[in-house]
């Protein structure tokens, strides 16, 4: 099989074509998409059809699955979450409603996942759509002062699900998930440096007073999120998404919740560590 990618935006992403993800995958369509996923950091894949099975087996070419924290997965597929705020399917719900800031899934423990993928399964007519920033392209961007002032310095990463995803968090649930990164992280697989902070669940640097660590954080969570490292997704029924978790953030927009919004998410485990 023989896929075509095409470049999303100037800043992230791209379109993969001529694949059919309910089926099996040769090797080679599967490289090249794990090479176009590598290239673009996220990968948009229109026009699928895919029940758990499919989602999970194509997340499974590039790792492990993630399992869903218990109270969120489903019985017979525990590695699947649903995103939606659509309540009449009996099945446990997550990350429910509207807006939320940039963050990548995970960072709050020691190893982040490498990627998640998220399925289209009902989209408003409105909002709902997801942002996602170029972290490397972000890093690549700073002058040499930035890069030499970043270099070696670790942050707290943070996030309690009960918490409004619009706000950052003014004081920390001790029993709530957390963990320190560094502030500029390395691609296990392309060599390449990203910027690993971001707006959702970085709370502060280590070693600086809150005012300096303030001030860098608040610098770096408006560098990624420019335009010109973010492209936004208006989502159509029967898309999956991939993104590299190692070098992107993402973040969604308001919807009403008058609208239904079903994703279904399915994340692969990173067997590096940030570094
Ligand atoms: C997520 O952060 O995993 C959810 C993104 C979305 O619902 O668009």
């Amino acid at each position: 099989m023989s896929i075509t990618v095409s470049p999303l935006s100037e800043a992230i992403g791209a379109r993969i074509e001529g694949v059919d993800l309910s089926r099996e995958l040769d090797d080679e369509t599967f490289v090249a998409i794990k090479n176009a996923l590598f290239e673009h950091a996220i990968i948009v894949v229109p026009g699928q059809t895919l029940h758990e099975d499919d989602q999970e087996r194509f997340c499974r070419y590039f790792g492990e699955l993630e399992m869903v924290r218990s109270g969120e997965a489903t019985s017979d597929h525990p590695a699947v979450l649903m995103i939606t705020n659509v309540t009449d399917s009996g099945r446990p719900t997550a990350l429910e409603d509207g807006e939320m800031m940039f963050h990548y899934d995970q960072c709050y423990y020691e190893n982040p996942a490498l990627g998640s993928t998220l399925y289209a399964i009902e989209v408003p007519d409105e909002g709902g759509n997801t942002l996602f920033a170029n972290c490397r392209l972000a890093y690549e961007a700073l002058d040499d002062g930035w890069k030499a002032r970043l270099d070696g310095l670790r942050a707290l990463h943070y996030y309690d699900y009960k918490r409004d995803p619009t706000l950052r968090p003014s004081e920390i649930n001790p029993g709530a998930p957390q963990w320190v990164h560094p502030v500029v992280r390395t691609h296990p697989e392309t060599g390449k440096k990203a910027i690993y902070v971001n707006r959702l669940m970085t709370l502060r640097i280590e070693g600086m007073d809150r005012a300096e660590s303030d001030g860098i954080l608040d610098y770096l969570f408006a560098h990624i999120e420019k335009p010109e490292f973010v492209y936004e997704h208006e989502w159509t029924v029967g898309e999956l998404i991939m993104w590299d978790n190692r070098c992107s953030a993402h973040a969604r927009t308001w919807f009403s919740p008058d609208k239904r919004r079903m994703m279904r998410r399915v994340t692969v485990r990173d067997p590096y560590p940030v570094v």
